[in-house]
């Protein structure tokens, strides 16, 4: 047999490579060929093999012996969102996950959109391997490509719209006025103005309130150590703001980043109590479901807000010690009639009854919550709602504003909110110092105003001051004043 291959070595001062006999055979071209067909072959079968022994079988029959779930075949689930008309095959393993939201639902947008990751593969590894954010798509880190995409909480000339980057800039995130509270306070800075922000922003529109501050530079992670800064920067990574989550969570204190910090709710045990298989439901430090939300309780901005002390010798944590134990379930050792004051109420603070018996959110605005797209360096610069926004003075009524178009924001948040029947084009709603409405508050009388619970549902008359017995003088409006006589006594 003549071997082929050696044929080109001719005149070459190399010796021919000297194969062994029974090896002439690789020298033929078309056994090189079969070979990769063969290889190919079995690479295919390999993955046809492997995909049919996935887990992803496994989770549906798991989900299926739940008790209240609905029996789902073993085969692969396709969701062709009309978004994108691409198919995706999360739902196979993700079976029994909820719509994430009203505005979101998986039929139209996947879930692709928000995660990231491989739509068409049913390895788990490979299927989240380009995920963004881990388990966060809100992430403040991949917000933008994500939550942030032009027509979604992005790119929209009306920057109210633009979520992401309203957020980016508020005092949540960057958390300018306790950085340069502490700094200022220990000589680090002379000056109280707020220099430093988890991360540099900076605000390039023309109007610029007079509070707000053009920009801040990224703040040192990186001090020497033994300095204020060095002190701080461990607790800042500690996680009491928006980019990161709490680096140790505990009961009261297990939420997310980003957006889903304050729209993704997290019970204060962190236990999950959906019907996702693949989310454990048996160990902390999960959402309690799939669920972005408007209407958020109380209890998820105190995962951040009212949970404990700064502590300005250790730059620690002093956890609140007159909340019940550590442990779970929090139910058994907190009864629900009186919760509510318990877990709101510090020793420390005074409150009016209005204070701990509505949700945060429904005095605390949007624009308070994620920022009005300028860059504040203290919460008195940021924080503007006040007690007689609600309830007027002695001699004055709160401001109110028509509602002139169906899809104005304040129907839109009204019907975001689960409250679509509350308002209608024509009511009369009341409007912040800044010309935000708050859509939940509507004259019923000239002197009736009643409110909407955020998250309750649960409908309350606004109290005014003016024609009330009240005392006050007048002049002053801040909280502390009020609480002089009006406080609640545990
Ligand atoms: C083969 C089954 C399977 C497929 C397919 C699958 N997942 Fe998962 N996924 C899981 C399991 C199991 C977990 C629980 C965490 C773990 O074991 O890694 C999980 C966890 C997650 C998490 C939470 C991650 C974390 O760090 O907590 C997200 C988000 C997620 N999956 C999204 C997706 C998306 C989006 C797709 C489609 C692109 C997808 N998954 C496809 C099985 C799957
Ligand atoms: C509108 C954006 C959005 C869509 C659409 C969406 N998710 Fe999510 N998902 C989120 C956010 C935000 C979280 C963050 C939860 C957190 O950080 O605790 C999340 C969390 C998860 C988790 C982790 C939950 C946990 O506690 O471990 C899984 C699993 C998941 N999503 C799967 C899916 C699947 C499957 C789909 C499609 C059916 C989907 N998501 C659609 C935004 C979305
Ligand atoms: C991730 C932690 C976190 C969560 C969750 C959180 N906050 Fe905050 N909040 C902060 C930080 C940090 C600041 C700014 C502190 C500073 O720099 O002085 C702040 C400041 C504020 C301020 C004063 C400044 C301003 O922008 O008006 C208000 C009001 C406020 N938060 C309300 C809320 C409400 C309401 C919620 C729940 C819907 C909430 N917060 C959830 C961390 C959080
Ligand atoms: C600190 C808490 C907080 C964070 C963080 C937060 N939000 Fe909000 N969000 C609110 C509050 C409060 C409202 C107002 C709810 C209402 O009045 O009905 C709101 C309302 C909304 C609305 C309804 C429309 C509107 O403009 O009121 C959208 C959409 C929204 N948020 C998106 C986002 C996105 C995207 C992110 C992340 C980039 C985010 N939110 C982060 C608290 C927060
Ligand atoms: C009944 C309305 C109302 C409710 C409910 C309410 N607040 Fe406030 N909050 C106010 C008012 C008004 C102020 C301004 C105080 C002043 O004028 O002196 C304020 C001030 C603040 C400030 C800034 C003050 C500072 O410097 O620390 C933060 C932060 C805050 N509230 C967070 C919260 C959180 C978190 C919740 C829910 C647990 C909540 N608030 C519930 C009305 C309310
Ligand atoms: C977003 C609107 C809103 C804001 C802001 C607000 N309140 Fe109220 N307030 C209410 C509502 C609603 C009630 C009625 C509660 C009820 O009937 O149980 C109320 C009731 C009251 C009452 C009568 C109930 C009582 O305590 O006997 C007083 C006094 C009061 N508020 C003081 C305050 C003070 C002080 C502040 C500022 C810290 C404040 N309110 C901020 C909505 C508000
Ligand atoms: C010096 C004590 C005092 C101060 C300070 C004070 N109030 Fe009053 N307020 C009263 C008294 C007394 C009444 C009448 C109570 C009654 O009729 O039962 C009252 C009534 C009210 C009412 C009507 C309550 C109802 O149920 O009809 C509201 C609202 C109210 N005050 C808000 C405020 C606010 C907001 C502040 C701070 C700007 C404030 N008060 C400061 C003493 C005070």
């Amino acid at each position: 047999m003549k071997m082929q291959g050696t044929e080109g070595n001719k005149g070459n001062d190399r010796k021919p490579t000297e194969f062994p006999h029974f090896l002439h055979f690789l020298y033929f071209r078309w056994t090189w060929i079969l070979l990769a067909a063969l290889v190919l072959l079995l690479a295919i079968g390999a993955v046809f093999w492997n995909e049919s022994h996935q887990p992803w079988q496994t989770w549906i029959a798991r989900y299926d012996v739940q008790p209240n779930s609905t029996p789902m075949p073993i085969q692969i689930q396709a969701l062709v969102p009309t978004q994108t008309g691409k198919p995706e095959l999360c739902v196979t393993c993700h079976v029994g996950i909820k719509d994430i939201s009203a505005s979101h639902p998986a039929q139209a947008f996947g879930c692709v959109v928000c995660h990231g990751g491989e739509p068409l593969a049913l390895d788990k590894d490979r299927a989240h391997s380009t995920m963004r954010g881990g388990r966060n798509p809100s992430d403040l880190s991949v917000a933008t490509q994500s939550c942030g995409q032009s027509n979604c909480h992005g790119g929209y000339a009306d920057e109210e719209q633009n979520h992401v980057d309203r957020v980016l800039k508020s005092m949540q995130a960057t958390y300018a006025g306790g950085i340069a509270h502490v700094r200022f306070s220990f000589g680090a800075q002379n000056s109280p103005i707020a220099q430093f922000g988890i991360r540099a922003v900076n605000d390039t529109s023309n109007l610029r309130p007079p509070k707000a501050l053009p920009s801040l530079s990224m703040y040192s992670t990186s001090a020497p150590t033994g300095t204020i800064d060095a002190k701080m920067s461990s607790c800042l990574n500690g996680g009491c703001h928006l980019w990161t989550k709490p680096s140790q969570p505990q009961v009261y204190t297990y939420r997310s980043s980003g957006c889903a910090a304050c729209h993704y709710v997290y019970a204060d045990d962190g236990v999950y109590r959906g019907n996702d298989p693949t989310i454990p439901n048996n160990e902390p430090g999960h959402g309690v479901a799939h669920q972005l939300t408007t209407a958020i309780p109380f209890s998820q901005c105190d995962h951040c807000h009212n949970r404990s002390n700064y502590n300005l010798k250790s730059m620690a944590f002093d956890w609140r010690e007159d909340l019940p134990p550590m442990a779970r379930p929090l139910s058994s050792l907190m009864p629900p009639e009186g919760r509510r004051l318990i877990e709101y109420y510090q020793p420390i603070a005074d409150f009016t009854k209005c204070e701990y018996e509505l949700n945060c959110v429904d005095c605390h605005t949007a624009q308070e919550a994620m920022g009005d797209g300028h860059i504040y360096g203290s919460k008195k610069d940021a924080q503007h709602i006040q007690c007689q926004t609600c309830h007027g003075t002695l001699t004055t009524m709160p401001k109110i504003t028509s509602i002139v178009d169906a899809n104005e924001l304040a129907m839109r948040q009204a019907r975001i909110n689960g409250h679509p029947e509350f308002l209608k084009v024509g009511d009369q709603v009341i409007t912040t110092e800044r010309g935000e409405l708050l859509w939940s508050i509507k004259q019923t009388a000239p002197n009736k105003f009643v409110q909407v619970d955020k998250v309750t549902g649960q409908i309350y008359n606004v109290p005014l001051v003016k024609g009330s017995g009240c005392t006050q003088d007048g002049k002053t409006q801040t909280s502390d004043y009020c609480h002089t006589c009006h406080s609640v006594v545990r």
